[in-house]
Order: C-alpha cells, then structure tokens, then sequence
C-alpha cells in the first residue's frame, strides 16, 4: 500500500500546441479510491498512463509513497493496470490469464496458483480457472482482469474505464463490487471514468479535469454541494444544475421580472453587477404567480415519487441593448403525484441555502 502523488505532472504530447495534461496536483491518501472523471479528451487516461509509468512526464514529478518514480520503467512501479477491453490472452486459461505477470517475474509456480485461486475465490472466478476467455461473458472476463491485477498485490491499482464494455445492467452492479472490493483490499486505486455518476458512487474522492486542467478534487459530497465553478457545476449532476445568466440587485438576482432572493454573502460587492446563479432540480419550490423564476413546461418526465418538468424560462428580461434575451432552459424536480401540464406555466423558488453563485466571466464560484 502507498500514497500517490502527482506534483505539477505535465504531459505535451510531441506536435501538440498545449499540454494534454497541465501542471496536474493531486495527493492521493493511502488506501484511498481516487476518480478521475471528465469529459472525453480531458487528460484522464493521459494523466493514469504517466503513473503507469506508460507516458512520458514533460514537467513535473509523480510519487508512489516516498519513492520518485517520474522516470521509472512500468515494471519498477508496483502497479497493476486494468485496462478498458482487459486484454486477455484468448489461447490461455483463465488461471494463466491470471498468474502470467507472476510468471514472468518468475513467481514459482506453487505460488502463483495460491495466488490465483485465492483471487478467484475473491472474484467468484474458482469454477472458470481452466475455461478460455472466449468461453466466458462479459461480466466474467471484466473480473478476469480485475484477478489479474489483484494476484500481483500491486501498491497501486490503476483502471481506466473497465466497466465501459458491459451492459448499463451489469455495469451497475459491478461498479458496486469493484468498490466494495476495493475496500476490502484496501489497495490505493486511481479510477478513470467519464461518467459522473460512476465516480459519484464510487469515489472516496472525485477529480474532475476539463482541457488536461485540475477543475476540483474532493469528496463526492462537496463537489455536488459545493462545485469550484461553473463546469464543475454543469457536469457533476443529472438532470444538471440550471444555470442561469443574471443581473445582481440590491438583496438578490433578478431573473426575468422578478427577484430571486440571495444571501449577501454570496454575492459580495456591488450591485449591477452579471453573476451565472445555479439552482439545482431538486432544489427548487413551487411558488404563487408571479412570483420567483417563470417557467415554461414543454415536458413532464413522470418517474413515480418524483418528475421533472423541463421547461424554459426568460433569465433576463428584454431591453433594446441587450441581444441576449433567448429563453433558457430550465429543469426542475416536482411532486410526481401532482405534477404540472404541458404548455403551463409554473413559478419556482430557490429553497434558501441552496443557491449557488459564480462569477459572470471567471465562471468561478462566490461567496462561501
Ligand atoms: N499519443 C498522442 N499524441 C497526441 N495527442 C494525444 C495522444 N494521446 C492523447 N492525445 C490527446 O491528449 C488529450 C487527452 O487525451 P486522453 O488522455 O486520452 O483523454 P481522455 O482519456 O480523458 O479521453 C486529447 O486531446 C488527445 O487527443
Ligand atoms: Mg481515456
């Protein structure tokens, strides 16, 4: 088991004009389940290669635990790396799928069957050992790779995107066994996903990157609540964060006709100023007429308990100077027993204390 680092690891790729991944800093505990998570292109398989040891470092260091190993061959790292189409032998067992590092380390062979069946039970794998992978279903092999990672006993396991072959179904409950796995282990885990949800529910920590930059690096918990800036914001979340361009007045925002309330603190200074004002779905409460952000319904999604109405709304509010008057869209999560038609128009509320600000031009989050 051991700590990783990355400090200020950089990756430009020769030929390309910017760095794929720029100035990366991030502290990974000891035992710790690590998501990188991002749109595609963002850096996150670029950034798990340099700590695999698979690509170059143009500028600055990565550490597991206290050793240096920026210019470490791969198989000086102590790393097991799962990769997204697992990369099995298909003319060897599952037994020696699994124990083939070990043998070409020169493990002795009562070993790497110790080894093998201990993982196997681990996996639910023991009554496959001697099948061939193409004898087995998507899910099976999924483990596979995963036994072949665990029997080396890495410091640090490192897998990207190892649940984008199976079906959504399977992909559910194995993301669950992949972290409860983890646990047990116990092994330090860098984990690249592009989907948020999967590293929402599997995270002890969550680092989003946009552009090969570091946007946020937290718990699951504080990027939902509390996102950096806008794109953490927009991307964290489904049905997303409605966010909306606005002016600051005295005591809140103005949205369309009416004034949204906002603490004083999260706006800071001055008044006039153009501030981006996120609400989540969920966060929001149906008000009288006239009142609060004037939504109109173009569908209602009914999903029993709850449904989300999405609609639009006009964020501001029409002057001959001003282009921008296009009506914006807008989700929100309402009653499911109850909910509104088609074509209405609802008045919503932000529930106080659930108001996000970030400033117009920065994108960067105000106030606490
Ligand atoms: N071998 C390469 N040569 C040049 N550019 C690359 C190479 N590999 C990746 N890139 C670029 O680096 C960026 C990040 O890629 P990658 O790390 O694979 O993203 P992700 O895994 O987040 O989808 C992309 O813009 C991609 O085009
Ligand atoms: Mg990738």
């Amino acid at each position: 088991m051991a700590t990783v680092k990355f400090d200020n690891a950089t990756r430009l790729y020769p030929g390309n004009d910017v760095p794929s991944v720029d100035k990366l800093n991030i502290d990974i505990a000891d035992g710790e389940f690590l998501v990188l998570v991002g749109p595609s292109g963002c850096g996150k398989s670029t950034s798990l290669r340099m700590l695999a040891g698979l690509e170059e470092v143009n500028g600055g260091k990565i550490w597991i635990g206290d050793r240096d190993v920026t210019n470490l061959s791969p198989k000086d790292r102590d790393v097991a790396m799962v990769f997204q189409n697992y990369a099995l032998y298909p003319h060897m067992s599952v037994a020696d799928n699994m124990g083939f590092a070990l043998k070409i380390a020169g493990t002795d062979k009562a070993e790497i069957r110790k080894r093998v069946e201990e993982a196997a039970k681990i996996l639910d794998l023991s009554q496959y050992l001697e099948r061939k992978p193409k004898a087995l279903s998507g899910g099976q092999r999924q483990r596979v790779a995963m036994g072949r990672a665990i029997v080396r006993s890495p410091q640090v396991f490192l897998m990207d995107e190892p649940l984008s072959n199976l079906d959504a179904k399977l992909r559910v409950q194995t993301r669950t066994q992949i972290a409860s796995l983890q646990r047990r282990l116990g092994v330090t885990t860098v984990y690249v996903t592009h989907d948020q949800v999967e590293a929402m529910t599997m995270g002890d920590r969550v680092a989003l990157l946009k552009d090969g930059l570091l946007q946020q690096c937290d718990t699951p918990r504080n990027m939902y609540d509390r996102p950096n800036n806008v794109f953490v914001a927009g991307f964290i979340g489904s049905p997303a964060m409605n966010l909306l361009d606005v002016e600051t007045i005295d005591g809140g925002v103005k949205v369309g006709d009416s004034t949204v309330p906002v603490e004083r603190d999260l706006l800071g200074s001055a008044s006039g100023k153009q501030v981006t004002l996120g609400v989540r779905p969920e966060d929001l409460d149906v008000v009288s007429a006239g009142q609060g952000i004037a939504v109109e319904i173009d569908v209602v999604e009914e999903l029993g308990a709850d449904a989300y109405i999405y609609g639009s709304t006009r964020a501001k509010t029409h002057t001959e100077a001003d282009e921008d008057t296009a009506d914006k869209p807008f989700i929100a999560r309402v009653d499911g027993r109850r909910p509104p038609e088609k074509g209405e128009t609802i008045y919503f509320a932000p529930k106080p204390g659930h108001i996000h600000v970030f400033d117009a031009s920065s994108g960067v989050r105000l106030g606490s």
